[in-house]
């Protein structure tokens, strides 16, 4: 009878494992320490080993010549769990013994001692779905439990079990198995089975797994059964739903000239060859994750499944593209593969999602617009005799900002009180510039800005409201009388302006190369005011 790959090869021994060091370590030094616990969690995607290395821990345990971490694989204790037939290794599969009579039966066979062997182990697989009345059952147990009682719950979904449970076990994390030795597995596991299997198909069945020893030896089953003995890269790629680098370059080609007609193109073009275009959505998110991450990496990184030659490519490709169009991208080929599982017309949503990519790729970054405004050569401060007068970041607090151009009579203190009260307002900046370059007259419950255009925008704020009802007790009327720069007097934020209606300066401004280069950076913009910064 065929045995799968996956089971005929399930480590016995900690050190036929791959990855989860870790874990073996802890383990490890735990039994030659005798402090073996009486929970344990292991927590972690499917297929890295919880459910084998919870039966080698059983083993450790149980081995005649134990406790050991190194149990001799021939006694009976070692020989019965490795077949799931030991009396004192009870296996439960949660997933279909949810029931709270399944616990209790647990409850009463912990009672007993162990039959046989040292310790009786309980691995509770896929923990996180049983009941919980079930916890319950097993929380008494495991607040009281007998010496001879080990549990080994195993869970993808460690944040399911309760915290009562979890407070009293011992937890591991199982992390994804790495690229590289996934590789080696597979290729020592061909080896072993008269398998000739090219180094780019032991590649793409590692990569299948994402991280997952079970997937990857899967993959390797259906590889074998469909292809023979003989396994070759583009095979296995096919067989898999798999695309190679070089079909997913032609959309990042395609974006690296902004053609729209490439995108539609390669859509023609999986369609034709019969390809699963969800298949395709997803590794092109994965393609887009990989060149970000290779982008962010600047070298050859385990974070990327992918063989050395293959992280060359992608960086070449990556370092055509900025961070930020190539996160933008990866936003988008997610959406664009979400939408793709529903979608009863995945060609459409694909066309689509691939022609956002190209626009999304004609973005630009406002900093990179303003960067390319920035004259020839930043002057530096000091080339010029007069700074312009600055403009204060933050409103400092009330006492610091006197009142600039000092006026006298009830009016000027109106101002100050009303400026001081915007000062410690937050985010009110802009109104409190806005009320320093204004002029202010309280008649008849009223109260008239006298203001520059320039400042008609912080006066209309409902701060300037709240400040004035916070300085006279009362709500009042705020009127704004708009003036020419020159009734404005003598604020120092008072942005010096061509004479009053100067026609000429506004030409003057509208002929400058950086404002004509800014405005067709950002069409329909337009010039609201002109200020002289050498006044
Ligand atoms: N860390 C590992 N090292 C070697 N093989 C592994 C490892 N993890 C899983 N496998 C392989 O995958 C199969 C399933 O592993 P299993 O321990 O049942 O995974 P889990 O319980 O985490 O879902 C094993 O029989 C073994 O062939
Ligand atoms: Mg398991
Ligand atoms: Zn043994």
């Amino acid at each position: 009878m065929y045995q799968v790959i996956a089971r005929k090869y399930r480590p016995q021994t900690f050190s036929e494992l791959i990855g989860q060091e870790h874990v073996r370590a802890t383990l490890d030094h735990a039994i030659a320490q005798r402090r073996i616990a009486h929970g344990y969690i292991f927590a972690g995607q499917r297929g890295t080993g919880k459910t084998t290395i919870a039966r080698i821990l059983a083993r450790c345990l149980n081995c005649v010549t134990g406790p050991t971490s190194s149990p001799c694989g021939k006694c009976s204790s070692c020989l019965e769990i490795a077949e799931g037939a030991a009396p004192d290794v009870i296996e439960i599969d949660a997933a279909s013994n949810r029931g709270i009579n399944e616990m209790r039966e647990l409850r009463e066979n912990v009672r007993y001692r162990p039959s046989r062997d040292r310790y009786k182990v309980f691995i509770i697989d896929e923990a996180h779905q049983i009941t919980n009345e079930a916890f319950n059952a097993l929380l008494k147990t495991l607040e009281e439990p007998p010496e001879w009682a080990v549990f080994i719950l195993c869970t993808t979904e460690a944040h399911k079990i309760p915290a009562t449970i979890a407070s009293r076990c011992q937890q591991f994390s199982f992390r994804s198995v790495e690229f590289s030795q996934l590789v080696d597995r597979m290729a020592w596991i061909c080896s072993q089975e008269g398998i000739d299997a090219d180094a780019e198909a032991l590649a793409v069945l590692a990569q299948s797994g994402e991280g997952s020893v079970r997937d990857s030896l899967s993959a390797l089953d259906q590889a074998i059964a469909c292809c023979g003995n003989k396994l070759d890269g583009p095979a296995v790629r096919d067989l898999l739903g798999l695309y190679s680098l070089a079909s997913l370059e032609k959309v990042a080609a395609a974006l690296e000239h902004s053609s729209t007609e490439q995108m539609l193109e390669i859509v023609a073009e999986l369609e034709s060859a019969g390809k699963h275009l969800q298949h395709f959505s997803r590794e092109l998110a994965r393609f887009f994750r990989n060149l970000l991450v290779s982008r962010i990496a600047g070298k050859t990184t385990r974070l990327i499944s992918a063989s050395p030659g293959e992280q060359e490519k992608l960086r070449e490709i990556a370092v055509r593209f900025s961070e930020e169009d190539l996160t933008r991208w990866l936003q988008l080929t997610l959406e664009t593969y979400q939408q793709l599982q529903y979608s009863l017309q995945p060609r459409l949503h694909l066309e689509l999602g691939l022609l956002r990519l190209v626009h999304a790729g004609r973005m630009k970054p406002i900093e990179e617009a303003l960067k390319s405004l920035a004259p020839p050569s930043a002057p530096p401060s000091a080339s010029r005799p007069v700074p312009p007068k600055p403009i204060p970041a933050a409103p400092a607090p009330p006492p610091a900002r006197a009142a600039p151009a000092p006026q006298t009579g009830p009016a000027a203190s109106l101002k100050d009180r009303v400026a001081a009260a915007l000062g410690q307002m937050r985010g009110a900046a802009m109104s409190l510039r806005a009320v320093e370059q204004s002029e202010l007259r309280e008649q008849g419950g009223e109260v008239e800005f006298l203001a520059p255009r320039s400042a008609a925008m912080g006066l209309r704020s409902p701060d300037i409201d709240k400040a004035l009802s916070q300085v006279l007790g009362k709500p009042v009327r705020k009127k704004i009388t708009l003036v020419e720069p020159a009734a404005a007097p003598g604020t120092p934020l008072q942005p010096a302006a061509g004479p009053p209606g100067d026609e000429e300066t506004l030409k003057r401004a509208l002929a400058n190369p950086e404002v004509r280069k800014f405005q067709q950076l950002f069409p329909g913009s337009q010039v609201r005011g002109v200020r002289d910064l050498k006044e």
